[in-house]
């Protein structure tokens, strides 16, 4: 499988006045056409900031992209000008926020949004561009598209509105999707049929796709591959039925322990004991080591090297290490 995506030692920090916040710590990883990654991780691990870096959109003036490289198709974006990052976005690589309204303009009608970028990215002429916008609409299963092309966000439901950036975000068919948080705004039901869609769409036009979520259960649906992050490193990748199968790092066991267990009818999540650490001020070994339950004393001394139990599976843990 040819990778449309390949990230190697990104470092993205912010410099705070407090000092240098580390939130994505050399982190290194790829998407292959066609192929669905998941990143799960607590809240502040890093899983936005990463994905806003592959953009080039790292919020300033603080946050800044420190080194590493960004390969889509064979070209590093690191290198690339603000002229040509502009182009990229939106052709070649889409992100799907985390709350729909965010990215739907209020004033303008769904035609209009969507028309846009077709218009400056594929050279469409006004009429072809809203043609092309209604079609959209129908890929994403937004009923009655000739009529709703013409109505406001606020006309919508969450669901709909939810699907409308979808559409957006394929409108010029990208070769890289990235779904940040795609379902959180919305009900259980809504979120099963807008990632089935999404994941129907991806197969169809073999586009590379990264899901951020909490969710593991998410995770198990749709992706193929899942990267937990740690307190901005990915601490463990795997296929998905390894992770599932064969969790290795304590903190994706942790992650995993704490889903609903349906048989015994659980309604609360056990959370992960302790809070994840400061990320301008983190412990010198693993990061994990203070909520550790497995962690030795090399823990808190020295961060862990990466080791490859298998195939396509690595983790950045000491009780990987053969020593
Ligand atoms: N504008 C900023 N200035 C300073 N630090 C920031 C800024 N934005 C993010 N950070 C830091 O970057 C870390 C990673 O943030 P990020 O948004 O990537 O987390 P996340 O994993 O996406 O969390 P969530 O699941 O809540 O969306 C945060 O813990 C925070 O410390
Ligand atoms: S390196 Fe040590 S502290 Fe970190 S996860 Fe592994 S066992 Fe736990
Ligand atoms: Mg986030």
């Amino acid at each position: 499988m040819n990778n449309t995506l390949e990230v190697k030692d990104l470092k993205t920090h912010f410099f705070t006045r407090s000092g240098v916040v580390k939130a994505v710590d050399g982190v290194s990883f790829h998407v292959a056409e066609g192929e669905t990654l998941g990143i799960v991780g607590e809240s502040g691990s890093g899983k936005s900031i990463t994905c806003l870096s592959l953009l080039r959109l790292v919020p300033p003036p603080a946050g800044r992209i420190v080194s590493g490289e960004v390969i889509l198709n064979g070209e590093d974006l690191l290198s690339k000008s603000i002229k040509e990052m502009r182009k990229i976005r939106g052709a070649e690589i889409s992100m799907i926020l985390q709350d729909p309204m965010t990215s739907l303009n209020p004033v303008f009608t769904i035609g209009n949004q969507l028309s846009e970028p077709i218009m400056i990215h594929q050279g469409l002429d006004k009429k072809s561009a809203w043609e092309k916008a209604k079609e959209m609409l129908t890929r994403v299963k937004i009923p009655l598209p000739e009529i709703r092309v013409g109505e406001y966000p606020h006309q919508m439901s969450g669901g709909m509105r939810q699907r409308i950036v979808g559409a957006m975000a394929l409108s010029c068919q990208p070769k890289l999707l990235i779904a940040d948080e795609p379902t959180t705004a919305l009900d259980v039901t809504i979120q099963a049929q807008f990632l089935q869609l999404l994941q129907s769409i991806q197969k169809e036009f073999r586009l590379a796709l990264i899901v951020v979520t909490h969710d593991f259960g998410i995770v198990a649906k749709i992706c193929d591959r899942v990267a937990v992050m740690y307190a901005g490193k990915m601490v463990e990748t795997a296929p998905i039925r390894e992770i599932f199968n064969n969790p290795r790092h304590p903190y994706t066991r942790a992650l995993m322990n704490s889903l609903p267990k349906m048989d015994k009818n659980l309604k609360r999540l056990h959370s992960i004991k302790g809070q994840p650490p400061d990320l301008g001020n983190l412990p010198p070994g693993c990061s994990f080591a203070p909520r550790c339950t497995e962690a030795l004393k090399i823990c808190l001394e020295e961060i862990p090297p990466e080791s490859i139990p298998a195939e396509g599976h690595s983790l950045s843990c000491w009780l990987a290490v053969q020593r």
